[in-house]
Formats: structure tokens, sequence, C-alpha cells
């Protein structure tokens, strides 16, 4: 286990199984892993606000019960935070072809931000390749089952959701 603390960040809106697949997988690599909810002013509108998104995170790594795991939210670029925090790399995951070209060129701005903290990528297990969180919010919408892509506790609050804003 690499003596690190990784920083996992991202929007999280909300939390897919896919995310919990590359939790999962960071917290047998590296020391300690600190996931954190981005506060993005440039994103179109979130679903979830930031805390509910740390919510569904922390339960999420509880149920997994991995103690090496901490849910946390900042706002900046991911660059300070990861420095102010220790943590020398930033995880992010790599799913189909279509993530390549922003997470190069996120992966490039970062460095040249901050070149003493690198990013490693995973790829998430074969069954969430395809999945991602607009992918589950849009399901959800139209009444879909998301049983498939998200955990119980999201996936009761994404249907409370979307039956409040229907
Ligand atoms: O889950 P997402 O939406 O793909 O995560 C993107 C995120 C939050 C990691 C990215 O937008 C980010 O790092 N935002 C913080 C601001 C920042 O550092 N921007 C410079 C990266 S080019």
């Amino acid at each position: 286990m690499m003596k690190t603390l990784a920083l996992y960040p991202g929007s999280f809106d909300p939390v897919t199984k896919g995310h919990e697949d590359l939790i999962r997988r960071c917290a047998s690599l590296f020391e300690n892993v600190v996931v954190a909810v981005a506060h993005n002013p440039n994103k179109q509108v979130s679903l979830f606000e930031v805390e509910e998104r740390l919510k569904f995170l922390t339960k999420s790594v509880e149920i997994m019960g991995l103690s090496n795991v901490s849910v946390t939210q900042f706002s900046g670029l991911t660059v300070k935070f990861a420095k102010q925090i220790g943590a020398s790399v930033i995880i992010r995951g790599l799913r189909v072809i279509s993530d390549f070209e922003y997470e190069c060129s996120m992966y490039q701005a970062n460095r040249t931000l901050e070149d003493t903290i690198d990013t490693l990528f995973l790829m998430p297990s074969l069954e969430y390749q395809f999945l991602s969180s607009r992918m589950v919010r849009e399901i959800a919408y139209f009444q879909g089952d998301i049983t498939s892509f998200v955990s119980p506790h999201v996936q009761q609050a994404l249907l409370q959701k979307v039956k409040s804003t229907a």
C-alpha cells in the first residue's frame, strides 16, 4: 500500500456505484484517501446541494466500511486544496474515450499549476464504464429504474427529489 494521502475530487451529484467502486479501490491502494466534493460555480446547476452530496458519500463510505477514507468539501482550485491537506496524488476516474480529452487538459493544467502534485487515473469496473451521474439524474427524472447504478440510500433520495420537483 502506498504511504500516500490521495485526494479524489469531483462533483458527485450524486455518488454512483462507479464512484463507490473507485473509492473502494483507492482505499486499498493508499494509506489515506480524502473524497472531496467541489463547489463548482462554473458547473451548470446541480441537482443536490453540496451538503446532501456529502451526506450520501459519507453514508457510502460507512456502508463500505472504509476506515481510511474521509469525506469533505472544498472550493477553489483542486491542486491548492490537495496541497493544503498534504495530498500528493489526485485520483480521477477514466471511463470511456469521451472522458479522455477533458481529463487530459485538466491533468496538464493541474501539472502546470502545481508540479509537485500528480494525477493518477483509475478505471472503474466494466459494468460501470458507461455510468455517469448525469445519466443517473436523467433516468431518475424519467422514473427509470436506477437500482443498478446507485446505492439504495442514494436511490431513495433521488426518487424523493424527483417527486418534489415534479
Ligand atoms: O466530477 P467532475 O465534475 O468531473 O469533477 C470535476 C472537478 C471538480 C474535479 C474539476 O472541475 C475541478 O477540479 N474543479 C475545481 C477547480 C479547478 O481546480 N479547476 C482547474 C482544473 S483545470
